[in-house]
């Protein structure tokens, strides 16, 4: 283990014994969850959302895939976590702040995401900022772009009611049996992707026509 390594698994420690229930891992993410989470995600995706980023685990992986700092808005509650990820990633964007509060943040110059990675604990949260989080998320990605969901549990951690409510559908990804603990990821997409705002309309090519 580096130093920068064992570091990180310290001060990731600490933050869970202040704070159980927001910190909800008592180490950071390994590799293979890391890899396992960003895999679909590329130079190409676009803007990259990533909602908890913590120490930045996810973080590097995405970098690693080939997405620019500058295409990063890295959103995390905790300031202990904040403020070393703004030293680390100077050139990615790093909003102190509670991820349910993101519709109202503007990021990337109004550019749609391609993908947004949570390393939330969403089981531990309240349907309501569940649904808050979500919402804001899907207002900030393109209309075919994905919200990456990891989960210790053995099934999707959004309910089918809330999914169904929200018109999203889940596909499970994989699973990382290397992370300690073993993880599983969800992609969670839109069912029918919806036109963006200023998407030219094709009378020619719409569904009731074709
Ligand atoms: C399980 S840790 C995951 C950290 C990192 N992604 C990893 O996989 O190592 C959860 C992270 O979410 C952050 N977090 C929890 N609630 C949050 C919220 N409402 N808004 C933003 N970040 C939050 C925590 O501070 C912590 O960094």
């Amino acid at each position: 283990m580096s130093d920068s390594t064992f570091a990180d698994a310290f001060g990731f420690f600490r933050a869970w014994l202040g704070n159980p229930l927001r910190v909800a891992a008592m180490l950071p993410s390994g590799r293979a969850l890391s890899s396992l989470i960003t895999s679909e995600i590329s130079a190409e995706t676009g803007p990259v959302v990533e909602l908890g980023p913590g120490t930045g685990a996810f973080t590097r992986a995405l970098i690693a895939r080939g997405v620019a700092q500058e295409k990063l808005a890295l959103i995390e509650y905790g300031s202990e976590f904040a403020v070393k990820l703004h030293h680390r990633f100077p050139r990615a964007r790093t909003l102190w702040m509670d991820a349910s509060r993101l519709k109202g943040v503007e990021l990337f110059g109004g550019t749609p995401a391609g993908a947004v990675v949570s390393g939330l604990p969403v089981l531990s949260m309240p349907p309501r900022k569940v649904i808050a989080i979500l919402d804001g998320a899907f207002a900030k990605l393109r209309p075919d772009g994905a919200f990456y969901q990891f989960t210790y549990g053995p099934t999707c951690p959004i309910p089918r009611a809330l999914l169904d409510r929200l018109g999203l559908k889940a596909t499970h990804i994989g699973r990382a049996l290397a992370n300690i603990p073993p993880a599983a990821v969800y992609r969670i997409s839109r069912r029918q992707p919806r036109l963006a705002a200023g998407h030219p309309f094709h009378p020619r090519t719409a569904p009731d026509q074709a």
